[in-house]
């Protein structure tokens, strides 16, 4: 994972190279991926979470064509498609054109006329890791076609759309908060986003000495999706059965010492564990933004460790690979907190790490995890980058 590995004038010959025409045309996008710090599983709770957008994400390099297809490619992702955009798109097998092909639907339903387009997309953030590469892609296309269509759509009504296209045409139940920090990321901060309302504020991160690490389990993931939306559906029980308690919607109406007092209305042992994460994790969330605006890394490491282990023993989202990362990086000198982030069943961890001991944790986590599950992971230091822009070929 390279920022800017994509030379933005070598990716303009391979788009000409594909689709002929002058370069003059084209114009370039990119998005951020997202990396959680804390607030994992709560967004679609109505919950909290504090995601911040990276430094890496998807370009995308686009022209408008005189006929009525959209051509698709990418420079990460085999196979390209053609489309007609006459008629209302529809989903292609699995393939990944599936991200945009679901935006360009969404526009289509708002009554939106779509034009022929020709799309390249390169990419720095790897599929699948939890680092919300598919968000970067709805949002880059999104943000793109509302600009060279002139459709006036504000940066919440992409984000909204975006998450619309992954849940209904892509099919993943995601909540909003990927494509909220994709859209909404500022350099330097965190987006402190109540999902209930969309109320946010932006928190500086500030850690001096430390800086953030993020470590890929390199692990394929399974099953996944089915076992995010079984999630979502435990939820779902939970708040059913709190309801003959409280006419609640979300579990995130209650807070931890309410819920106490009336977990046991929750059936299912399993369910009441699920209850207890998304409320616990909406807790954890509200005293991490307190620290951090007192810039007391230390103590946020803490919590980062605390919502791993609720995530491991109440969510049951975790998994070998990244338990055995979270437990290396605490052995280390100089980690202050790691955590999973994302989804969870592989992907990556997030750890605050001195900056002086960086070498050092990323050889021993690195060696320690290759002993203990045969895997290589990889490291990368975040920067945390702005939201989705169009780009000028000098930046
Ligand atoms: C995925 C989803 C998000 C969120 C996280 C877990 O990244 O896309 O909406 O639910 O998992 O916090």
């Amino acid at each position: 994972m390279n920022n800017n590995s994509w030379n933005l004038n070598s990716l303009k010959d391979d788009f000409i190279k594909h689709y002929d025409g002058s370069k003059e045309d084209i114009s370039v996008f990119f998005a951020p991926g997202r990396v959680n710090l804390i607030g994992e599983h709560t967004d679609y709770n109505g919950g909290f979470v504090l995601p911040c957008s990276l430094h890496y994400g998807t370009f995308l390099l686009i022209r408008t064509a005189n006929y009525s297809k959209i051509r698709f490619r990418s420079k990460n992702l085999t196979g390209g498609e053609e489309v007609d955009c006459a008629k209302p798109v529809i989903p292609i097998g699995n393939s990944w054109v599936n991200y945009p092909l679901g935006v360009i639907s969404e526009f289509q339903k708002s009554g939106f006329r779509i034009p022929g387009y020709d799309l390249l997309f390169a990419g720095d953030i790897p599929n699948s890791a939890g680092l919300s590469s598919s968000a970067s892609i709805e949002m880059v296309t999104a943000f793109a076609l509302n600009e060279l269509g002139g459709y006036g759509l504000g940066m919440l009504d992409l984000v909204k759309l975006s998450q619309r296209a992954e849940n209904d045409f892509v099919g993943m139940k995601c909540g909003i908060m990927d494509m909220f920090a994709v859209g909404f990321g500022k350099k330097d901060h965190a987006i402190f986003l109540n999902c209930d309302n969309l109320n946010y504020e932006l928190v500086p991160v500030i850690l001096g000495d430390y800086c953030l690490v993020i470590t890929n389990t390199n692990k394929q993931r399974r099953l996944a999706d089915s076992k995010y939306n079984e999630r979502r559906a435990e939820c779902e029980l939970a708040v059913n059965d709190l309801q003959s308690f409280k006419p609640i919607k979300n579990l995130s109406e209650l807070d931890l010492s309410e819920f106490n007092t009336v977990a046991g209305r929750i059936k299912d042992d399993i369910v009441r564990k699920r209850a207890l994460h998304v409320i616990s994790e909406n807790q954890r969330v509200i005293e991490a933004v307190k620290v951090l605006k007192h810039n007391d890394v230390q103590y946020f490491g803490e919590l980062m460790y605390d919502s791993h282990r609720s995530l491991k023993e109440d969510y049951e989202v975790s998994c070998f690979e990244l338990d055995t990362l979270v437990e290396e990086a605490s052995k280390i000198e100089g980690v202050a907190g790691s955590r999973m982030t994302g989804a969870g069943f592989g992907g990556c961890t997030v750890s605050i790490v001195r900056n002086e001991q960086v070498e050092n944790f990323i050889e021993k986590t690195g060696k320690n995890y290759k002993q203990k599950t045969g895997l290589e992971a990889s490291f990368f230091i975040a920067k945390i980058g702005d939201g989705v822009r169009k780009v000028n070929i000098e930046d």
